[in-house]
């Protein structure tokens, strides 16, 4: 097994330790390519970057790829990633904005598609690429079922997708049942993947992820091809695991 699975007490335990990690890569590599994530789980991580950047920390050499951004908002729309990224990240971190990259939401889907794929191919390979994890197995946006060679590209999200993200939208607000997302072979091409998951709600897909079949209906267990992944969990994220918690294996 490559993947190195941690099992913290609490969800803000986990998330401490990843911003640990990614504070530690841009101490090492001040111009270090980052891979970042959105939604809750991701909040707790990005405060305390900030915090690391307050004491000290300097991310003006860093270059960012976000994994995925919705279709059908209108440019701006405050729940975009775009918007979301520089509200809770970005704006408060110094990261050049010519070095933030987040998939296009005002070009046709398959356009800003191609154009990401480009982009990335343009510069380094991602240093540490942060990943969270659907109730349904997906990493990114790349829904069940999603081929590992898969590379950035319009999707359609799950019913289980639209219904986990409905919080993020008011009750009479129209919300996107479409995205552009890195791909699996996209997010594979990072050196080291960081993945982490917190609450109940996602003991059963963190039990497919690690000690299920690898298959394309379960996006993350394509994970397990990587020879460079962290899983990080909560108590909650890590109830279904057959295998000793609380070690790194
Ligand atoms: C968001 C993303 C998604 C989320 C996942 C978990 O950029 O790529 O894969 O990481 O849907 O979302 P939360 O953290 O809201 O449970």
């Amino acid at each position: 097994m490559r993947i190195h699975v941690h099992v913290h007490a609490d969800a803000e335990a986990a998330a401490a330790a990843v911003a640990d990690e990614i504070a530690r890569t841009v101490r090492d590599r001040p111009d270090a390519v980052l891979g970042l994530a959105t939604g809750g789980t991701m909040e707790p991580v990005y405060a305390r970057l900030i915090a690391a950047h307050r004491a000290g920390l300097s991310f003006a050499r860093v270059t960012t790829f976000n994994l995925d951004e919705y279709v059908g908002l209108p440019p701006g729309h405050p729940q975009s990633y775009r918007s979301t990224i520089r509200r809770q990240f970005l704006d408060h971190v110094g990261v050049d904005p010519a070095r933030s990259h987040v998939p296009r939401d005002d070009l046709p889907p398959d356009r800003a598609a191609a154009e990401y794929e480009a982009a990335l191919a343009a510069a380094p390979p991602i240093d540490v690429q942060l990943l969270g994890l659907g109730r349904n197995g997906h990493i990114g946006f790349n829904e069940p079922p999603s081929p590992p060679g898969s590379r950035t590209r319009a999707v359609d999200l799950s019913a289980s997708t639209v219904a986990a993200n409905a919080r993020f939208f008011a009750p009479d607000e129209a919300q996107p049942k479409r995205a552009v997302t890195m791909g699996i072979a996209t997010i594979l091409a990072a050196r080291r993947l960081l993945l982490l998951a917190v609450g109940t709600a996602k003991a059963d897909a963190v039990r497919a992820m690690i000690e299920g079949p690898v298959t394309d209906e379960v996006p993350a267990s394509a994970l397990r091809g990587h020879g460079d992944v962290t899983v990080v969990l909560d108590g909650a994220a890590a109830a279904g695991l057959a295998g000793d918690v609380g070690l790194t294996r």
